[in-house]
């Protein structure tokens, strides 16, 4: 392979750069400054339509590259390619790694059939700001579970291996800490401790480097003032050299070129020559690889042994993908109208919808009867199809069940108001409906006042400072809520409102996040009973914005918040706490309520001291004491007593998902071993250290039992 051969591999760019004219390239193709006859070397794109357009690409660049080398097609699966599912912030509350893989060897075969070879998933950014609209991408602020739920959609996305025609590459992002940025604010600087970045940002990429990862994408964001792309730190000394990641790294979106931007690089080959020094391998739509790289190899800043080795690594992961045999690779019109929203893949979303749903209140009204007569559906989302996402990928919006359609499906006889009213826009403060919505709910046997945030307020770029309901919607879950008993709040949205005022007036809230296109067909079952609602939130729900960042897992402090005043309010009496606001969370880590009753009946250690090499048997006994078949989380919590660094006040460290009949009694058994009890310490070792330690199950916050067990 020639040097422009070599390095067209590296080079990534849109879809539509092959499917125009070959006259001239203009637009974003000339913008990159590639010009035809580097095109032919292309080596991956992301942004196509469809399996036709695959096919097209494909066939017209096998004829121009000379050495028979196809073309990769990548693309956002981010929760489902035609078939939606919901967002992962909703799946992490299904806590159901399970219904992860499933979801994702769904959209796998989908985008298969549909010409995509690599998907840019699973997103592993822990977050912990609900002001960043990037939060509905990921799953949540816990760095254990968030690994474990990336793990699952790698198993999901690669199925039996990346040879299989059913199967898709995956690529984790961002690296590393892009959820850190400064006040929610996207693509902002995150600066943090080798501590906390160990601790608590990298696991979850780590765990995707375990789970036998493909493909990295660093983050846009700096991070302790080396931009990611070209954090050396990040991608060699950590990815690289310590973790022996040997995939590609995939820049993101134009961001070597914007190392000119973030004011590190003075020109376009500097940028080149920092992102590669930093080994990133692919350049995704930026001029710097396609046009600098040849002339720091002729100048000798890089040798080609160092190109050779970014180079081979795309060429194996084409040919682990099987693209030499069949460069097309899968790719079928015929099977994805097949497969788009069949009746297996309709009830593959409806159930991880059901299973991510979290009811966040019940005064008792849910669920309601299914014998009511009439049923007054208001507010915004009542018969709303935009209940996917911003990255709803290839999924057809208009044919998304709504709530109204979930509902009628289920009621055939029911007598069904809708009043789309008050707009889930941040800034609709038009109150003018509700009185009439009030009239409608008064009239009715029950009202389902559907509200929350747009779709199009999260995702990237998506940060808000205000992430209250709407001045319109509240005023109609107030007055609806006051003038109708049976009222329960369906609530929509990508991210963790603060929903303080909601919660002091309404009587219900089950919350859908986005749940995708079997959404309303879920939203129905769960509130009329048919299942109940099993989820537990995975990213904390604030009182106020002003309590972000806010997680469960905070560092203890020299002068904790007392008990009592956790929740409310704490007067001045020298303590971490707010005057006018309670510490910790409205809905925090691992809460969520069902329609049956859990009772916690005991947890037993088998051993209270244990050596490094042995493991504590835990078992915790729990009864459905209520009246209802339904699934619960077992949440298992760990806290280091006393070390040489300040610890955090609790660490969830292992859950099951159990289904229990009524007055059915399980046992579940966890193992605490030395892995689990490690942390990074002063000295820059992850470690244990002998002493004591508390074991808890419940959730964050609100333990059932806490005992004591030792390292020795
Ligand atoms: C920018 C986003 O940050 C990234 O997540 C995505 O994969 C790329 N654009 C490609 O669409």
């Amino acid at each position: 392979m020639t040097l422009d051969e070599k390095i067209g591999q590296l080079v990534q760019t849109n879809g539509i750069f092959f499917l125009k004219d070959d006259t001239e390239l203009t637009g974003p193709a000339s913008a990159l400054e590639i010009d035809l006859d580097q095109r032919k070397n292309i080596g991956s794109i992301l942004n196509f339509k469809n399996a036709e357009n695959a096919i097209k690409i494909q066939e017209k660049y096998m004829q121009e590259n000379r050495n028979g080398i196809p073309m990769l097609f990548a693309n956002d699966v981010i929760h489902g390619c035609r078939t939606i599912y919901p967002i992962p912030l909703a799946l992490g509350a299904s806590f159901s790694p399970e219904t992860v893989e499933e979801c994702c060897a769904m959209a796998a075969k989908e985008a298969a059939a549909d010409g995509i070879h690599l998907t840019f998933s699973p997103m592993v950014d822990l977050s912990r700001d609900a002001r960043w609209g990037r939060v509905m991408e990921g799953f949540g602020e816990d760095p254990y579970y968030t690994g474990v739920m990336a793990a699952a959609q790698i198993r999901g996305y690669k199925g039996k291996g990346l040879s299989s025609k059913e199967s898709i590459a995956t690529c984790a992002k961002h690296f590393a800490a892009y959820g850190a940025g400064e006040g929610g604010r996207d693509y902002n600087t995150a600066d943090m401790s080798e501590h906390t970045l160990r601790e608590y940002f990298l696991p979850s990429y780590k765990a995707c480097v375990e789970a036998g990862v493909d493909m990295i994408m660093p983050s846009f964001n700096s991070v302790n003032g080396i931009p990611a792309t070209a954090n050396k730190h990040l991608l060699c000394d950590i990815l690289r050299k310590e973790w022996g990641f040997d995939g590609v790294v995939n820049s993101d979106y134009s961001a070597i070129k914007e190392l000119v931007t973030h004011g590190v690089a003075k020109d376009y080959k500097e940028s080149a020559r920092l992102a590669f020094e930093a080994q990133c391998d692919i350049d995704m739509i930026s001029p710097c690889y396609a046009g600098y790289l040849k002339s720091l190899i002729e100048e000798g800043v890089f040798t080609e042994e160092e190109l050779d080795r970014s180079v081979m690594r795309v060429l194996k992961l084409k040919n682990d993908l099987g693209l030499f045999e069949d460069p097309y690779r899968g790719a079928d019109p015929k099977r994805v109208e097949e497969l788009e929203l069949c009746r297996e893949h309709r009830d593959i979303a409806r159930r991880a919808a059901e299973e991510s749903a979290v009811l966040l209140k019940n005064d008792g009204v849910l669920p309601f009867s299914k014998d009511v007569k009439k049923i007054a559906l208001l507010g915004p989302f009542a018969d709303a199809h935009s209940i996917l996402s911003w990255w709803r990928g290839r999924g057809n919006k208009e044919k998304s069940v709504t709530v109204e359609d979930g509902i009628r499906a289920l009621l055939k006889d029911a007598e069904i108001t809708v009043f789309n009213t008050c707009s889930c826009d941040y800034n609709d403060a038009d109150e003018s409906n509700v009185a009439e919505a009030v009239r409608l709910a008064i009239n009715a046997d029950i009202a389902i006042i559907c509200v929350g945030e747009s779709y199009k307020y999260s995702g990237e770029a998506n940060s808000r400072t205000d992430i209250t309901l709407s001045k319109a919607q509240l005023a109609l879950v107030k007055a609806v809520s006051e003038a109708q008993r049976s009222s329960a709040v369906l609530l929509f949205g990508g991210r963790p409102l603060a929903l303080t005022e909601v919660n002091e007036c309404a009587h219900a809230i089950l919350n859908m996040y986005l749940p995708g296109h079997e959404g309303g067909n879920a939203a129905a079952r769960l509130l009329f009973g048919e299942v109940s609602p099993s989820g537990k939130v995975s990213m904390s729900f604030p009182r106020s914005v002003g309590q972000c960042p806010i997680y469960y897992n905070r560092m203890q402090t020299n002068r904790p918040p007392r008990a009592e005043y956790l929740d409310v309010p704490s007067p001045h009496n020298f303590t971490s706490a707010y005057l006018d606001c309670g510490t910790t969370p409205l809905f925090t880590f691992g809460y969520g309520l069902s329609y049956t009753e859990f009772r916690y009946d005991s947890m037993t250690l088998d051993k209270r001291r244990i050596s490094k090499d042995e493991k504590i048997t835990v078992s915790v006994t729990l009864t459905n004491a209520g009246r209802m078949g339904a699934k619960e989380v077992v949440q298992l919590y760990l806290r280091d007593l006393v070390a040489s660094t300040v610890r955090p006040v609790q660490e969830f460290k292992a859950f099951k998902k159990i289904y229990l009949e009524p007055n059915e009694t399980k046992t579940v058994n966890f193992e605490i071993t030395e892995p689990m009890l490690r942390f990074w310490n002063a000295e820059n070792k992850f470690v244990s250290e002998l002493g004591e330690f508390t074991v808890s199950v419940g959730y964050a916050d609100h333990f059932s039992f806490t005992e004591k067990f030792e390292l020795i």
